[in-house]
């Protein structure tokens, strides 16, 4: 594929024929490209925002940075979820700095001028100080397309995106049907986030988060730990990875010794025990046997094109990954778990959550430790492709092969190049060969 902008030379070689898959490196370390990348990606994907149950009732909020820019997600007191610009319609300023809180309105710390949790201006002070074409109605905050899919909230910056958030879910919809089946009641995120970050481009983390190749290789300890606690990590060979279209990817593991609901039993004293399989018993009901099993006994890797990463084993972690220039990240970090969960094996999840994945659990770690291995191996520009064509020769591949990264790469591409199909009236005029206004 030869990529015309932004860049003359390709970026993403991708040779069917010859099965070699290759990314330039410099997809990670150019600051050009990574300012592209905004514009290009996050200025017109649907983007994660947070979950539901992060705003439960009229007047919760929650503010935070979704692709480069501050937003607040409110309950407003009609009980409709928005998602809004966290910019004061007067000069600017943030109308909210707390992480999240309780509110009917949000007062502007600059002037005092005031806002519903329904984004409408009630209040500005002095109002005899402005002239008869001043109406408050032109100065309600700007409020972004949101939606949500069982749960999970997500926001559009592009007011032309072409696709609905389902149909731009696309195939990562069965996964997450699967995430959410898990409660009768819904599922909740555990309150508390683990923000840190990394010195590294941040697609190199959405590759490592989909990528089980390095599993046995880079995270050794942990499999030696859990050896000698008797308990086996998944050393034998099955699953599946899945390209789900437009960017997102799965791996489907065998079931882990680690495992919430059915798989954890083993880590149990007798007393839990039958909670737990009354729980897996429950699943049966409402599933029928074989999709239990599924719901219950796999782990799951999901990536969401572009940021976000939903990784469902031993806990449900979602994460979300924002670039920070090409060569740092933030990271943001919440567990995931039914809201009728029993208290134990909450704990237990709680534990597994923070000592697994966990900024300093027993993967992530390792996992920055590699990937900024990686960012500082790239300045050494003498080898200029990285190789990511593992399994490109099979039929089903398997989870250790490379394909949800090649599935993220090639949407990467597409956008890039603009080639999704809705393209701005400035980078139309710039495919074209015209100067970009
Ligand atoms: Fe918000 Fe002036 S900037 S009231
Ligand atoms: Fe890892």
């Amino acid at each position: 594929i030869e990529l015309r902008r932004p860049v003359g030379d390709p970026i993403v070689i991708d040779d069917l024929e010859r099965l070699s898959f290759r990314v330039d490196r410099r997809a990670y370390t150019d600051d050009d490209l990574a300012a592209q990348e905004m514009t290009r990606i996050f200025d017109r994907c649907w983007l994660y925002v947070g979950h539901e149950s992060e705003v439960p009732g009229p007047g919760s909020y929650v503010a935070r940075d979704v692709g480069g820019r501050p937003v607040v997600m409110a309950r407003g007191s009609d009980g409709v979820i928005r998602v809004f610009a966290n910019s004061c319609t007067h000069r600017g300023a943030l109308i909210c700095s707390q992480p999240a809180g309780q509110a009917r309105s949000f007062r502007c710390p600059y002037h005092d001028w005031t806002f519903s949790n329904q984004g409408d201006l009630v209040g500005v002070p002095i109002p005899d100080g402005y002239g008869p074409g001043f109406r408050k109605a032109d100065f309600g905050l700007a409020q972004h397309r949101s939606d949500s899919y069982r749960g999970f909230v997500f926001v559009t910056f592009d007011p032309e995106q072409p696709r609905t958030l389902t149909e731009y879910l696309a195939g990562a919809t069965e996964y997450l049907d699967l995430i959410d089946d898990q409660s009768e009641v819904g599922m909740e995120v555990i309150q508390g986030a683990q923000l840190h970050g990394a010195r590294a481009n941040w697609k190199l983390m959405m590759e490592n988060s989909v990528d089980i190749y390095h599993f046995r290789a880079l995270h050794k300890r942990y499999v030696s730990y859990m050896e000698s606690l008797g308990s086996v990590p998944p050393r034998r060979r099955g699953g599946f990875g899945r390209a789900l279209g437009l960017g997102h990817g799965a791996n489907e593991l065998p079931p882990a010794a680690a495992r919430p609901l059915a798989y954890w039993t083993p880590m149990f004293g007798a007393e839990v025990r039958p909670r737990i399989e009354a729980t897996a018993a429950r699943f049966v009901d409402r599933f029928g046997a074989e999709r239990a099993e599924r719901i219950t006994g796999t782990n799951r890797a999901l990536l969401i094109f572009p940021n976000l990463m939903i990784i469902d084993a031993i806990a449900i972690t979602i994460r979300k990954i924002d670039p920070v220039g090409a060569g740092r990240m933030a990271i943001t970090s919440v567990a995931l778990a039914p809201r009728d969960e029993d208290p134990d094996i909450r704990e237990l999840r709680k534990s597994h959550y923070l000592t697994f994945l966990g900024p300093a659990g027993f993967a992530t770690p390792d996992d920055i430790e590699i990937i900024e291995s990686c960012q500082r191996g790239y300045l050494n520009r003498t080898v200029r492709y990285s190789d990511l064509s593992r399994g490109m020769n099979k039929e089903i591949p398997e989870t250790t092969d490379e394909l949800p990264a090649r599935e993220f790469w090639r949407q990467w591409d597409r956008l890039m190049h603009g080639d999704d199909g809705h393209l701005d009236v400035a980078h139309r005029a710039e495919m074209q060969g015209a100067e970009p206004r």
